[in-house]
Formats: C-alpha cells, structure tokens, sequence
C-alpha cells in the first residue's frame, strides 16, 4: 500500500469541499454557518446530521460519528485510508505517485487493468444488448422475473444474445489481442476457432466491492442445464474473496448484512428496500468473506434456501461467521424456497417480520441436531442430549454458557441438573475430536477482553480536547498544566501532541490533525475529541468549574501513573507537592472570560 506524506493527505482533504463531497450523497440543507441533513449512518426522521463548512468537519449528534472529508469517504464508501486518498485525488484530479513497481509487476498490474476494462465493456455490451430489439427475450424474462428496469440498470443486468461469438468479434474490433480475451475467461478457445461462453443467458455482472466488474454470472432463460453459468477465477476474478452485492450493501448505514444463496435473491431484496443483502459467488461461503464482511457489520443474517441443501450450507457458514467475530442469524422462510419467491409471495413487509424473527444460530444448530435424532428412541434422545452437552462447550463464559443451558434444558425437557452434569463432564475430559469448539472459545474470549476495556478516563480526554477546541484562548493556561505526557493513552497524547502544536501557532484545525491517522477506528476516536462541544444551557460558572473537574482527573491519573512506576525518592517528593496542589486547587485552576 502506498503511504502518504502529510503534504499529500492535507493537499488532497483540502483540495475535496467536504459540502461538496457529502453533498453528493445527502441532502443538505443551510442551517446558520452550516448544513444539516438526515445522517446516512443512522436511521432517523429529523435531522441531526450536520457539516461544518469552516471547520471542513461533519457530525452526528444522534449517533456520534464525526470526521473529516476522509474519514466522511471511509466510513460512507467503506473504504480504507488508502482507497479513500485515492478516490478524493482522483475526485479533483490530484496525481498521487504510484507505488515503484518491477517491470515484471508493472507487466501484470497492467494486465489486471486491461481485464477490468474488458470486463466493462462487456458489462456494456451485455447491457446494451438487453435493452435491444435482439435482447427482447432477456428482457422480458427479468421482467417476469418481477424487477424493474431502475434494477436491471443499478445492477447492470444484461443479455448475452443468440450467436456465440457477438462479444469476440466486437472486443476483437476494440482492439484487444486472443492472448489477452483468453484471460478474460468469457471465452472458449480450440483449434476451430473462438467462442464466447456465454450465449443466449441474461447476465449478471459480478463487481468488487469497489464497482469494478471483476467477472460474470449468466442464467438460462429456462430449465436447461446449467441453470447458471459461472465465469471461471481469472487475474480479477477470485471468488472465495468477494460477495455478489456487496459494492451496494457496504454503502452508508452500518447494518445487519444478509447472506444469500442467489443473484436473484440478492437482487430482488435490494429491489424491495432490504440493500443489505449479498451472495456469494456459486461456491461456499469462505473464511475469507467472513473477514472482508466484519469490516462492514457485526452481524450476518443467513437467509439460504429452505431445502436441505440450504440448511447443510447455513450450518457450515454459521462456525465461519462465528470464527470471524461476527454474530450469525437464520432467517426462515417456509413455505417458500428462498427469499425472492418469499418476497413475491408476501412481500417486503412480512420479509421484513421474518428478519426480525431470525433464529439465534446455536438454536438453529441445535434444533438441526435433534433433527438428526428420532425423537422416540430413547437411544437417539440419549445421543441427542449429549451431543447437546458438548455443544455448549463453545462458550467459554460461565454466565453465557449457563443462560444457554436453561434455554436448551426448557426447550427440550432435559432436566437442567442432569444437562449441567453432562457439560461438566465433557469440560473436563481432554477436547480430542472437539478442537473446533476449543478454538472457537478461545476466539470467543479473546473478543471479549478486548471488549472491556474501561473508557472513564477517555472520555475525560474526548471532552477536554473538545472544549479547548471550542476555546483555545484556554491554551495559554492549559499548556502549563497539562502536558502532553500528560495524556495516558493513544491516540489522545498524538491527538492532544498535534492540536497543542497548531495551538501554539495560533492555528486551531481539527480536521488538518484527522489527516495523522489512518484507522478509520482511530479517526472515529480522533474526530469525537473534537467535537463534543459544552452543552448549550451551561453558563460560564458552569464551564470554568466543568473544565476544572476535568483537568483535576487528568493531572491527577498522570500523576498517579508516574508515582507507579517511580524508582527516585526525590521525584516521589515532587510528585506528592504536585498532588498536594492539584487538591488545593493551588494555581492549578483554568479561569474562562465571559461568553
Ligand atoms: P433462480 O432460479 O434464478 O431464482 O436462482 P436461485 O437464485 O434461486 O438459484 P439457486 O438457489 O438454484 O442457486 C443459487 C446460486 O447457486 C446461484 O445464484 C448460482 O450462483 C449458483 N448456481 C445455481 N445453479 C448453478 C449451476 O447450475 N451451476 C453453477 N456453477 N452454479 C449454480
Ligand atoms: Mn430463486
């Protein structure tokens, strides 16, 4: 990945209006010095949403996120640091310099570039084809298939016509070589000639999740065989990587995902409001999607086809998600197949009930498990009971597994007692054959330290950061107080390090600081220290004895940590008089004129 120096990232924040760049995707209205608009990152009626033209920041006072132009592209567009740099340069025409490549590594990014290009054309053709008299038969067919021409065009829906060898001969006519439309997988190449792969099929195009069409899916316009027709893994084209729908699904509001099984499905969901869902690509679920899926939700809501094959692909999908760290939900949608037909048979809202019904997936498994077992064979219960036992070895958490215990023991009649003797057992035998459960606990507990961490003393950082902001005419009195070092944690002692440094300049720019970080995590962090303004109704009185309080917790936890890990007894001394100061408030005081 490219890295940027600080003079590129400020050239391209500050060449982006950030009115401008959210302006595309909200709607903003001039409220006083601003905007406001509804927030595309929550779900609300009255806005709360608002971008600060002087400071170039935005912000949400309904769910708190905040940032600069680039934190706006990351957090809307799903984007890391680096693709968000280069969507901004690009959106004002700022050349950034390109990585130094080997010839041979030029040679092949070139290639990859020439495929993606090709795959667009054909996009193109595929889609100028359906919307032609020759494509009249494709046309139709989606038309039955109930979407509306505003869905064949978002999802650039196609129609590969009747003569196979339409798309050679015109991307021949483009100017591209056989070597190169080889790699493109579209074709079929023998010593008779060339063929395209796909002829007479609606198409569907399969794109990244950055728009780009990196392969494609065709359907029969009937029963034949195969029912679709995928393209094969090409130097753009690696299915275990990407999710059909995702390039919509990741845009705006964080939400639940939902996994589906079908183009179609994901298509006629996104049709009916529910723009969440994604698919992938004709293979199972991989590791790899779960990964590329947690950094846009942390839940997945699994809506696969109610036939047995879909319950065999939920059930290995749900330890894929669950190893990710992501929760996992079972949609059901009995009596239909899958979640098109259901849509069509009842439509979005009883889909939308069904979602809010989805099944916990340990349920889910379980409920398959006994399934599995005759109900009316004692043997079989036997089996059933202990299997559940072991099962609930995932959790690791006493509390959690315990409140899963009693679920299972009053769902199945099992007497709780007997079930907890079962777990014990199993707990203390050594996991042979069980490594998937101990490695999911493992993973499980793992997330869950990372979770708890306190934040008392952060938000004390968040607020006081936020305040000097508001009046930095508070630096010349703060400086002497709080140092730098005085911040405990990253990244409010960079934060605090960077806004100190423009304050000492006279310079007050918050959203210049974002640019020093690259985390979209740690922009979040950052941009809440700027902007958790004084509450409106507080007078000065007020002000001056919050601001107070707060720099009374951070000198004090400063002083603290350094008594901690102190080796000198005449710097215990002078931390002690310091101490002593900070409680007598002794010149240890920020006092705030009016206004
Ligand atoms: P429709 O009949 O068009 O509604 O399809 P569906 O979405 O209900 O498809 P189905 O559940 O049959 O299949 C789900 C997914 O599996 C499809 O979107 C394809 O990606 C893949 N698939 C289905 N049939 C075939 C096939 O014959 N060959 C291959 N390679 N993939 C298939
Ligand atoms: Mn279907």
């Amino acid at each position: 990945m490219a890295r940027y120096t600080e003079e590129q990232i400020e050239q391209v924040r500050s060449a982006n209006d950030i009115v401008d760049v959210i302006g595309a995707s909200v709607r903003l209205k001039r409220s006083g010095s601003g905007y406001v608009g509804l927030c595309p990152f929550h779900n609300e009626k009255t806005p709360s949403f608002s971008v600060n033209p002087a400071r170039q920041m935005y912000k949400c006072f309904g769910c708190g996120v905040g940032g600069n132009v680039l934190t706006f592209v990351m957090e809307y567009e799903n984007y890391t640091f680096p693709e968000a740099m280069e969507y901004l340069a690009d959106r004002v025409g700022i050349a950034l310099p390109k990585k130094e490549f080997s010839a041979k590594q030029r040679e092949e990014e070139n290639l990859r570039l020439t495929l993606l290009e090709i795959n667009a054309k054909a996009a193109k053709y595929y889609y100028a084809k359906l919307k032609s008299p020759q494509g009249k038969l494709g046309y139709e067919y989606l038309q039955e298939r109930g979407l509306s021409d505003e869905t064949m065009r978002r999802f650039g829906l196609g129609y590969a016509g009747q003569s196979s060898g339409e798309l050679y001969r015109y991307l021949q006519h483009e100017g591209y070589d056989d070597r190169t439309l080889q790699e493109t997988g579209l074709f079929k190449m023998d010593e008779r000639g060339v063929y395209d792969k796909f002829w007479n099929r609606v198409m569907f195009p399969i794109m990244d999740a950055n728009n780009r069409v990196i392969g494609f899916g065709g359907r029969v316009m009937g029963d034949a065989k195969p029912k679709y027709l995928n393209s094969p893994e090409t130097k753009v084209f690696d299915k275990s990587r990407n999710l059909f729908g995702l390039n919509y699904a990741k845009q705006g509001k964080r939400k639940k995902l939902i996994l589906c099984e079908g183009y179609m499905d994901v298509i006629a969901m996104h049709q009916a409001g529910f723009t969440g869902a994604i698919a992938s690509l004709g293979t199972a679920f991989t590791e790899q999607q779960a990964n590329l899926l947690k950094r846009y939700t942390d839940e997945v809501l699994i809506t696969y086809d109610s036939d047995s094959a879909g319950v065999k692909a939920a059930l290995r999908a749900i330890p894929i998600l669950r190893r990710a760290g992501l929760t996992g939900k079972i949609v059901h949608m009995e009596p239909y197949k899958d979640p098109d037909e259901f849509i069509k048979g009842l439509g979005a809202e009883a889909f939308e009930e069904r979602l809010e019904k989805a099944e916990n997936s340990f349920f889910f498994e379980i409920d398959v498990l006994q399934q599995e077992h005759k109900a009316d064979d004692p043997e079989e219960r036997t089996k059933f009971i202990h299997e559940m036992a072991r099962k609930l070895l995932v959790f690791e958490d006493k509390v959690q597994r315990d409140s899963y215990l009693e679920a299972l023991a009053a769902k199945y009649t099992v007497p709780k007692e007997d079930l907890k003797k079962l777990v014990i057992r199993y707990s203390s035998m050594e996991p042979e054959g069980y490594r998937e459960v101990m490695e999911e606990r493992r993973q499980n507990s793992r997330r869950q330290s990372e979770n708890s961490e306190p934040d008392g003393i952060q938000y004390t950082y968040q607020l006081f950061l936020s305040w000097l902001v508001e009046k930095p005419e508070m630096y010349t009195q703060v400086k002497d107080i709080i140092k730098t070092e005085d911040y405990l944690e990253e990244p409010y002692r960079q934060a605090a390090d960077l806004l100190y440094g423009q304050l000492e300049n006279g310079q007050c720019e918050p959203a210049k600081i974002l640019n020093c970080f690259e985390d979209v995590e740690q922009q979040r962090t950052v941009s809440k220290m700027f902007q958790t303004g004084f509450d409106a109704t507080m007078d000065r009185r007020e002000k001056e004895k919050a601001i107070n309080e707060l720099l009374f917790r951070i000198k004090e936890r400063s002083i603290e940590h350094k008594m901690k890990n102190l080796t000198d007894i005449a710097q215990l001394q002078e931390l002690m008089a310091e101490k002593k100061a900070l409680q007598t408030h002794e010149k240890l005081h920020i006092s705030l004129k009016d206004g």
